[in-house]
């Protein structure tokens, strides 16, 4: 009897907060285990399914969705990005498909600005320390000297929603924000108009003047064909040596050959990195011996209430879909 209810295949465990909302109206088909389902699991449990719940490690391309067939009418990430999905062959199918919205535009905003503070401070280099008993002689002059904050210069790449939140938090350490973006505000602020850019303003530069002038840079923008290795080596030279390069939005945004060069030639002071290029980080990356970086395992929206949100948001997207119901909180591409 079961079968007649519509089948939703989820790919990994859920927080509790969106499985209790699913309720027993569904046939479930959840992979248990923390680890992605492989492609060939995929292809087999995708077969039958009404709805998908996938994440970002599920790439939901035409192959895909020619083996779900007609019965696939809703893929739901568990994700605010989408580019492991082709929602262009989605929609000629008429498939819907839904993301988490903005729902983790705070929680990711507070993880940058944990990197920037992280990386700038040392903080996690001098925790290690001390774990490590390498703390001998008490207060020193010259112990974990960092950088300062406040009153520095942080250029955000990518104004959008979370590059707002980011800006807000960088106003209340008194920071100079200047901000570019793929087009042009239309109405922007030159470095001369000073009156105008003082009082939390952010300064519309371009990419080059961004990167030469920041003591802080953070990497917000989606990933795109435009966006694709942006941060590349010439970009790099470009920036001050005392400065920092966080990312917290994707890894192909920066070359990371490009990065680990630039650290290991000391064009920049460290780097505070969220994503990678290929995730996991490779066992033997560089990156894991260098003490100016500071390295986080994918964690932007990992806080308990985001996380239970992302969790109700992409349920109700599948339920919007498959009970022909408008929820609330629902966020769908097409
Ligand atoms: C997203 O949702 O796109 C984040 O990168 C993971 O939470």
């Amino acid at each position: 009897m079961s079968s007649l209810k519509p089948i939703v295949l989820i790919t990994r465990p859920i927080p509790e907060s969106g499985l209790k909302i699913l309720g027993s109206k569904y046939t479930i088909i959840m992979n248990k285990s923390q680890r992605p389902m492989s492609r060939s699991q995929l292809k087999i449990k995708i077969k039958n399914a009404n709805g998908i719940l996938c994440f970002l490690n599920d790439t939901i391309d035409k192959e895909i969705m020619d083996i779900a067939g007609e019965n696939l009418k809703i893929i739901s990430t568990f994700s605010t990005g989408y580019e492991h999905i082709d929602v262009k062959e989605a929609s000629k199918r008429g498939i819907k498909v839904g993301y988490t919205g903005s729902i983790l535009t705070e929680t990711t905003a507070d993880l940058a600005f944990g990197l920037l503070t992280a990386v700038g401070r040392r903080i996690v280099e001098s925790d290690k320390f001390v774990r490590d008993n390498n703390w001998k002689y008490g207060w020193s002059p010259s112990l974990m000297v960092g950088s300062d904050i406040h009153h520095k210069t942080i250029g955000i790449i990518g104004m959008g929603k979370i590059g707002k939140a980011i800006a807000a938090r960088a106003f209340g350490f008194k920071m100079k924000v200047l901000y570019s973006n793929r087009t042009a505000p239309s109405v922007t602020y030159t470095s001369h108009d000073k009156k105008k850019v003082s009082n939390e303003r952010p300064l519309y530069v371009s990419l080059n003047k961004l990167v030469s002038d920041s003591d802080y840079i953070v990497v917000c923008c989606s990933l795109n064909k435009d966006s694709y290795h942006l941060i590349n080596y010439e970009m790099l030279k470009r920036m001050k040596k005392s400065s920092y390069i966080i990312n917290i939005a994707r890894g192909k945004i920066i070359n990371q050959l490009d990065l680990i060069r630039a650290l290991k030639q000391k064009l920049i002071a460290g780097a505070a990195l969220d994503v990678y290029e290929d995730e996991p980080l490779e066992k033997n990356s560089p990156l894991k011996k260098m003490q100016n970086v500071v390295i986080l395992p994918h964690i932007g929206s990992a806080s308990r209430e985001t996380r239970d949100k992302m969790s109700e948001i992409a349920v109700n997207n599948l339920k919007t879909v498959l009970e022909g119901k408008n929820l609330k909180d629902t966020f769908l591409l097409n």
